[in-house]
């Protein structure tokens, strides 16, 4: 089985969208207000049983999980295949990570950290220039077994040593500013970004140095500097140290998440190996993403002081999210004391922290709770308006409703009330996750292979004077994110050696497939079985979209009555409402329209 298929097989679209978009159960399907448009009535629709998408309103557009991601993230087809084949656990060989045009440039980002890893750590350890790096570690009583684990550096005070040095090792200037270690001037000039700093290589879960994290070595500010965000780096995608990280964690079944580089180091040093830093954010959903792919046992450390309160909500709520799939809880820190000094000042007062961790719902209810008075209504409103965005994030109804009874009863409401202001604030913030839609139905994942989308695709890699006939079909008749891929490259090369070079690793078997793939229609008729490829894929597209429309209405009617969904349709000049009155009383069948 292809890596692909294998991600795709192991990969629910409804959990991955619902990441994204708060889902709406609609018969067998899901729908939600599309987020690629801005619109007032749901027309973004997820098929569970084809583990497709589709926007039915002003978008008109769809496809599969891959390309959802794709299109929200902004990235291309590589990074949301490593993404997803990460979430599903699913390994990539290194052949696969590597590879491809774009593959090959990240292959060199990486190769340059490399170096600058080296060049920095030889500087810290053996020269004289990093002797006040060396003694300031040492003050911070960091061992020297963790400075070489963790491959710390020094940055010399130069506005160019390290620019020269790479240079001297045949890298590119332009190479050198994509990977964020060197800043590029206004009319050309360029200099080094980290000077006089102790530096900590951020790594991946592979331990390939992603980018750079800086220390000053006294009190002037600022106190980091960071790598900006590169092709490779991504700091609230990252967690530093999770390469060093990672089987504690799994032997454990425990992450612990801390906020600071030195906070890890010391952890580590004294036997915590399973501690990762966030690197000063609240944690991020892609951050609690890769933990739970290692274990479903999350601990956040939070510190103690006040102006951390908005920062444990926002924590609170990503954890919220993932309820249902991981448990989230959150260790206090004493007031004014981070993980590193309760560590290295009193290792068994940290193990009973961690021990006492709470679940991070009811830590955050604690915190905010504790700052009002529950006798006065006007705190009370506030109270509630700061934690119910939290239990609204909650997809587990036996989970949401215990917190729903736990604010009534610590507030002293009723439940009712507290309901009624989350269906309130639901609406309002047009994030409605009815919970009824939690109830996922078991569907036997069907991976739709289309015929049609391959056979298509094969004529056009095998019969290169067919682009001239090419003008009818975009990437949109394609639903699979293989072929739709291959497509899209495919418009941007001259020819198949082109493409090649331009795929994604991954996708080079399919490509083979579909060149190797034998054509019934041969000796001129290849145009002819071309058109009828198009027209086929043309009219799946235009039923999907008329069985879409269709769903709307189903739905929307429920709600909002007919006659304002079609008043609001014939306002975006989609169909006329006589029409859609037919469809909607299933006398007629709704002619054929184009849909923007
Ligand atoms: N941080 C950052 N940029 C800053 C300040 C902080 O990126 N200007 C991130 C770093 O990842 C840092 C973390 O936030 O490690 C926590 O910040 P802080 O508690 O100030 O630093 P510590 O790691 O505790 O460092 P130290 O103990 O040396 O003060
Ligand atoms: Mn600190």
């Amino acid at each position: 089985m292809s890596t692909i298929t294998e991600v795709k097989q192991r990969t629910d679209i409804v959990e991955i969208i619902s990441d994204y978009v708060p889902l709406q159960k609609a018969g067998r399907n899901f729908k939600a207000l599309c987020p690629f448009h801005s619109e007032k009535h749901p027309s973004f629709f997820v098929f569970p049983e084809q583990q497709t998408w589709h926007c039915f309103g002003a978008c008109g557009t769809g496809g599969d999980v891959f390309s959802f991601v794709m299109k929200k993230e902004g990235i291309d087809f590589g990074q949301v295949l490593r993404l997803l084949a990460q979430r599903a656990g699913v390994t990539l060989s290194s052949a696969e990570v590597s590879g491809g045009a774009e593959d090959k440039k990240k292959e060199r980002l990486f190769q340059i950290n490399e170096a600058a890893t080296e060049y920095f750590h030889h500087l810290l350890l053996s020269t004289k220039a990093g002797e006040a790096a060396r003694n300031y570690l040492s003050k911070r009583k960091i061992a020297l077994e963790t400075i070489k684990e963790f491959r710390l550096g020094f940055s010399p005070n130069s506005w160019d040593a390290l620019k020269k040095f790479l240079i001297s090792k045949e890298y590119e200037e332009q190479e050198l500013i994509e990977t964020g270690l060197i800043i590029e001037k206004q009319g050309g000039n360029s200099y080094d970004r980290f000077r006089n700093r102790l530096m900590f290589p951020i790594c991946d879960v592979q331990s390939r140095v992603v980018g750079f994290g800086a220390r000053a070595l006294d009190e002037s500010l600022p106190k980091y500097v960071n790598s900006p965000q590169t092709a490779i780096f991504d700091k609230s995608s990252s967690l530093y140290g999770i390469n060093k990280a990672k089987s504690a964690i799994k032997q454990k079944n425990l992450v612990i998440i801390v906020e600071g580089y030195m906070d890890v180091l010391t952890a580590h040093q004294h036997g915590w190996q399973n501690v990762v830093a966030s690197m000063g954010t609240s944690v991020t959903e892609r951050q609690v993403a890769i933990a739970k792919s290692l274990t479903k046992s999350i601990a956040l450390a939070l510190d103690a002081d006040a102006a951390g309160e908005e920062a444990t909500l926002r924590s609170a709520e990503v954890s919220a999210r993932s309820l249902d799939k991981a448990e989230v809880k959150a260790i206090l820190m004493p007031q004014g004391k981070d993980p590193d000094e309760v560590i290295s000042e009193d290792l068994a007062l940290w193990q009973s922290l961690v021990e006492k961790a709470l679940p991070v719902l009811d830590f955050a209810f604690e915190t905010v709770i504790s700052k009002v008075d529950i006798n006065k209504a006007k705190d009370k409103s506030l109270a509630v308006q700061k934690l119910l965005p939290l239990v609204c994030e909650i997809k587990d109804p036996i989970q949401q409703s215990h917190y729903i009874r736990k604010l009534a009863h610590t507030l002293k409401v009723s439940e009712s009330a507290i309901t009624a202001t989350l269906r309130k604030s639901q609406a309002e913030q047009r994030r409605q996750r009815l919970t009824k839609a939690v109830e996922q139905p078991r569907f036997t994942r069907q991976l739709v292979s289309s015929p049609i989308e391959e056979y298509c695709l094969a004529l056009l890699l095998q019969y290169p004077e067919l682009r001239q006939v090419a003008q009818g079909l975009s990437a949109e008749h394609f639903e699979s994110i293989e072929n739709r891929e291959i497509f899209t490259q495919w418009q941007y090369s001259q020819n198949t050696s082109e493409l090649r070079e331009k795929l994604d690793a991954n996708l080079l078997e399919h490509l083979n497939y579909l060149m190797n793939k034998p054509i019934l229609d041969k000796n001129g008729k290849e145009q002819r079985a071309f058109s009828d490829c198009i027209l086929s894929l043309q009219e799946r597209l235009s039923k999907r979209l008329e069985a879409g429309r269709e769903l709307m209405f189903n739905f929307t009617r429920e709600k909002e009555g007919v006659n304002a969904e079609l008043a609001k349709l014939d306002e975006q000049g989609i169909s006329s409402s006589e029409q859609l009155r037919e469809v909607f009383t299933k006398r007629g069948k709704l002619a054929r329209k184009e849909v923007r």
